[in-house]
C-alpha cells in the first residue's frame, strides 16, 4: 500500500512515496541507531524492494533494491540528486569530493579520474607487495589471529606511500596521526558540532590540533614534492594532484588538495581492508576455493582471484548504502513521485541479496563470476553512476596483489568454524572477530 499522495504546498504537485513501513517512529530509528544494516534487511523483507522511512541522522527517505530503480538513480544527472547530506565532507572539508555536486562535483571528478586508472595503478602494486610482506613476516604460525588489523595497516600504508608520496619522517608521523584521527573524526562525525571555538580540553578541540598537524605535514611533503628535480615523473597522486589543472586552466588549491589527499585515505583505507578481512574469512571456510586459489596464485593467472573478489564484495559487502538527497522539486522514481527534501538510500547490500541476479544469494561462490561479469548495476559495492567510486580499480588491485602474495608465502589451514558475524565501525562493516585465521609457512 503506497502512502496516500501528498500536496506540496511549496509547487501544487503531488508526491506519490513508497509503502511507509507501520511501525512506532521511535521504534523504527532505535532498529536504525543499533543495527542499520539488520533493520534494512528487515524492512525489505516485509515491504519490499522500495519503502519510505525517517530514520536518524537522515531523516524522510526512501530505501531501494531494485535493480531497475537503483540503475535510474544513479544514472540521473547529479543537478537532480545531490549527494547525500550529512556525509564524510563534514569531518573532511569544503574542499573534499564528497561535499562537490553538479559542475563543482563534474570537475573535480575530471581531475581525479586519471591517477586511478588501470595505467596509473599499475605503478602501485610493487607498493603493495611490499607492505604485505612487511606485515605477513610477523604472522604466527599455526595460531589463530585476526587479519582485520594487518590489512588496516597494509591499507594505511599503501595509500600514504601511493597517495601522499610520504616517505621517512613524514610517513612515520603520518602513520601515527591518521588512526587516530580517523578513529576520534568518526565518533565525532555522528555527534552535533560546538558553535564557536570549542574548549581546549574537548575531544573536538583535539581533532583540530590533529588536523593543524596533519597540514602542516601535507605543507612537507608539497614542498619536498615540488623541489623534487624528478618532480615531472614522480607517480604519487599529490604530484599528480599539483601537475594537473581543472578544464579553465587553473590548479587545484593548497585547501582542496589537503581535504582531497584526506578523502581519498578516508575513503580507501577501511574499506579496502574490511572486504581483506571478510576475504579471508570466506575462503578460510570454502577449502575448494582456498585449494583452487592457493595453486593459481603459483601461476602469472588471476581469472579465480579476481571472481573470488567480486563474490566476496557481494557476499560481504562493506559499505551498505550510496545515499542522495533530492533537489529538485519533484523526482520521478518508477512509479513514485519523491518530493525535494528528502534523501534516496540505495541498498547495497540488498541489491547483493537479490536472488533474480544472484541465485541462492546466501552462497559464497566465486564461481558465479568466473564465466561473467558482474551487470553493473545490480553488483554494486562501490555505489554507481556519477559518484561511482574513484578508487575501485585501486582497490581491486590492492585486494588482489595482498591475497596474491599472501597466499605465495603461507598455506592458510581451512576451518569449519561458523561464519563470523557483522560488526559495524560506524561506515563500514567488518567481521566481528576480525577475520580470524591459521596459517602456515610455505616449506
Ligand atoms: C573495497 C574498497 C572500497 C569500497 C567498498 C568503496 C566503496 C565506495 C562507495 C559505496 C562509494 C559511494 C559511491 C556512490 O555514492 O555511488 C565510494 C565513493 C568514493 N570512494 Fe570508495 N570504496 C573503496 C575503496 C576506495 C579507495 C581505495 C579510494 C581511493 C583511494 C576510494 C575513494 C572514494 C572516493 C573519493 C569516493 C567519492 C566519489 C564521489 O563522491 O564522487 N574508495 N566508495
Amino acid at each position: 500500500m503506497s502512502e496516500a499522495p501528498t500536496v506540496d504546498p511549496a509547487i501544487g504537485a503531488e508526491a506519490k512515496l513508497p509503502p511507509r513501513p507501520q511501525l512506532p517512529a521511535l521504534a523504527l530509528k532505535a532498529a536504525f541507531l543499533v543495527s542499520r544494516r539488520w533493520a534494512g534487511g528487515q524492512l525489505t523483507r516485509r515491504y519490499g524492494r522500495c519503502f519510505t522511512l525517517t530514520v536518524p541522522v537522515f531523516g524522510n527517505a526512501v530505501m531501494i533494491s531494485d535493480p531497475a530503480l537503483a540503475k535510474q538513480v544513479f544514472t540521473t544527472s547529479p543537478d537532480v540528486l545531490y549527494n547525500i547530506q550529512p556525509n564524510l565532507s563534514r569531518l573532511l572539508g569544503p574542499g573534499s569530493v564528497f561535499a562537490l555536486d553538479g559542475t563543482a562535483h563534474r570537475a573535480r571528478r575530471k581531475l581525479l579520474t586519471p591517477p586511478f586508472h588501470g595505467k596509473s595503478i599499475k605503478a602501485y602494486e610493487q607498493i603493495v607487495e611490499e607492505e604485505t610482506l612487511r606485515e605477513v613476516a610477523s604472522w604466527p604460525d599455526g595460531v589463530e589471529f585476526p587479519t582485520l588489523e594487518p590489512m588496516m595497516r597494509i591499507t594505511l600504508n599503501v595509500i600514504l606511500r601511493a597517495i601522499f608520496g610520504a616517505d621517512g619522517i613524514e610517513l612515520e608521523r603520518l602513520r601515527d596521526l591518521i588512526p587516530r584521527w580517523v578513529t576520534l573524526g568518526s565518533r565525532l562525525a555522528v555527534l552535533p558540532s560546538p558553535k564557536g571555538t570549542p574548549a581546549r580540553w574537548t575531544p573536538w578541540a583535539r581533532l583540530a590540533r590533529y588536523r593543524s598537524e596533519y597540514e602542516s605535514l601535507v605543507d612537507t611533503l608539497i614542498s619536498r614534492a615540488t623541489s623534487d628535480p624528478h618532480f615531472e615523473e614522480r607517480a604519487d597522486v599529490l604530484s599528480l594532484f599539483l601537475r594537473s589543472t581543472y578544464e579553465d586552466g587553473s590548479a587545484m588549491t593548497r585547501g582542496e588538495i589537503g581535504d582531497e589527499l584526506l578523502t581519498l585515505l578516508a575513503a580507501g583505507h577501511e574499506t579496502t581492508a574490511s572486504t581483506l578481512g571478510w576475504a579471508f574469512e570466506r575462503i578460510s571456510r570454502h577449502p575448494a576455493v582456498l585449494d583452487r586459489l592457493a595453486a593459481e596464485a603459483d601461476t602469472d593467472d588471476n581469472t579465480y582471484r579476481q571472481a573470488t573478489i567480486l563474490e566476496v564484495q557481494r557476499n560481504r559487502t562493506v559499505i551498505d548504502f550510496a545515499g542522495r538527497d533530492v533537489v529538485v522539486p519533484m523526482y520521478e522514481l518508477g512509479e513514485w513521485r519523491i518530493p525535494q527534501g528528502f534523501s534516496i538510500m540505495v541498498s547495497l547490500n540488498q541489491l547483493h541479496e537479490n536472488s533474480d541476479e544472484f541465485p541462492h544469494p546466501e552462497r559464497f561462490d566465486p564461481q558465479r563470476f568466473v564465466d561473467s561479469r558482474p551487470n553493473t548495476f545490480a553488483w554494486v559495492p562501490f555505489g554507481g553512476g556519477t559518484r561511482r567510486c574513484i578508487g575501485a580499480a585501486f582497490a581491486n588491485m590492492e585486494m588482489d596483489i595482498v591475497l596474491r602474495t599472501v597466499l605465495r608465502h603461507l598455506t592458510i589451514q581451512p576451518t569449519d568454524a561458523p561464519g563470523e558475524k557483522w560488526h559495524s565501525r560506524g561506515v563500514a562493516f567488518t567481521p566481528k572477530k576480525g577475520g580470524r585465521i591459521v596459517v602456515h609457512r610455505r616449506g
